[in-house]
């Protein structure tokens, strides 16, 4: 018998024990034995709950039981989740996790003390949901060298976007709309402003590159400031706007990383991506481009990734380690030889001065006074340059993702 601990039992804890319970036999055929959820760690009660009998408040119930060989910590946060899993890598129980936030800030950390207590820390669940790629490039791409990752990797963000290009609505009252649908927290800044995405892409990078890129030190530009009028202009001129996780490889082999809306052409396939779904593009230099996409969030996508992980801890111990990633920080600093287009709203009446600045760039269309404009290929100091010599008249800008 494999016993399992659920630490949280919120909407994705919750979703495993369904997840482990609902498809018990191919969990436990493909595991190599019966898998059972022994306990489940919460602060709260659950009365009338069908699995109340495994609730246990106190974590060191779940340390202290030898039986249990693996943990699911569906926590999030940093605090009592990083305890947790620690307190459980070193008494050698494998800990998989759905936790973006801790695995952003202390995956390096935790995957090396499983490895000194020959146990596993696995987090598929912890980027894109249900969508598997980070087991895919630590396994079917381990022949490439990735040169970028690009993703669609926040559904409550994905969702606004799309639902302003359909509905011609501004953002405050589709952001009001994800709430009443569930799909925006209470609290929206984490997703709305980036944090959430730059966290993702972060992980995806450790990955890509071997190396820790603090996701805080990410340059983070969220979907605050994109107006109805952005999406209009993109939509004539035949493009969308996507918040991207982006991590592009540079000459000199370092990783640049960044999270902004782009304006994606409609024939690129991330443009096809709408609503609450995520997709992550990679490019390899042989391999070329694939893209992996899915449910990025929810209770049994996430869920089935967690538990994916479960199987895999089980199979195959502590040999199932992603290959990990060194603990100190590297620079994520987008290099200098980065070079965009860039979409420009501005003032209607100071396009002429906005054309003279980037000649080169091509008009895009108008509403309501303002006019929109491409740039050509440039540096973003070139580009900045000209923007500051402009003042006023330029009221927004948008990366151009080619
Ligand atoms: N808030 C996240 C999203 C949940 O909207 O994608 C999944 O990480």
């Amino acid at each position: 018998m494999i016993q399992v601990a659920v630490f949280g039992y919120g909407t994705v804890g919750s979703g495993v024990v369904e997840v482990i319970e609902r498809n018990n036999s191919i969990v436990s055929a493909n595991s190599g034995d019966k898998v059972n959820v022994k306990y489940i760690l919460d602060l709260r009660d659950f009365p009338g709950d069908p699995y109340e009998s495994k609730l246990v408040h106190d974590v060191q119930t779940i340390i202290d039981d030898d039986e249990v060989s693996i943990c699911c910590e569906t926590m999030g946060g940093v605090g009592a989740a990083y305890k947790f899993t620690k307190m459980a890598l070193e008494k050698g129980k494998s800990v998989c996790s759905s936790n973006k936030e801790l695995v952003a800030k202390h995956g390096a950390e935790l995957m090396r003390v499983a490895a000194e207590h020959g146990c596993a820390y696995l987090f598929e669940a912890s980027v894109g949901g249900g969508i598997p790629v980070l087991r895919t490039l630590t396994t079917a791409l381990t022949a490439e060298r990735i040169t970028q990752i690009a993703g669609i990797l926040n559904g409550t963000t994905n969702f606004i976007l799309t639902r302003m290009e359909e509905d011609g609505a501004d953002f405050d009252e589709t952001l009001k709309k994800a709430q009443e649908l569930g799909y925006a927290e209470k609290d929206p800044t984490a997703d709305i402003e980036g944090h959430d995405t730059a966290r993702k892409i972060s992980i995806l990078t450790d990955i890509m590159s071997g190396h820790f890129v603090d996701s805080d030190a990410v340059p983070t530009t969220g979907i605050t400031g994109i107006t109805k009028t952005d999406i209009a202009m993109a939509r004539e001129a035949g493009y969308s706007i996507r918040l991207l996780g982006m991590a592009s490889r540079n000459e000199d082999d370092s990783v640049a990383v960044r999270v902004a809306p782009f304006l994606v052409k409609k024939s690129h396939p991330l443009a096809g991506v709408c609503d609450v779904f995520n997709a992550v593009f990679v490019t390899g230099n042989m391999l070329g481009e694939t893209m992996y996409y899915g449910k990025g969030a929810g209770k049994l996508a996430t869920a089935s990734a967690v538990v994916a992980d479960v199987i895999d801890a089980a199979r195959k111990g502590s040999s199932t380690m992603y290959s990990g990633w060194d603990e100190t920080p590297v620079t994520a600093a987008p290099s200098s030889g980065e070079r965009f287009r860039y979409y420009v709203r501005c003032l209607g009446a100071k396009y002429d001065d906005v054309q003279a600045q980037f000649p080169g760039g091509c008009r895009m269309g108008s509403f309501g006074g303002e006019t929109g404009f491409v740039t050509g290929m440039m540096s973003e100091e070139e580009f900045e340059a000209g923007c500051s010599k402009l003042g006023d008249a330029v009221l927004g800008t948008i990366r151009i993702y080619d």
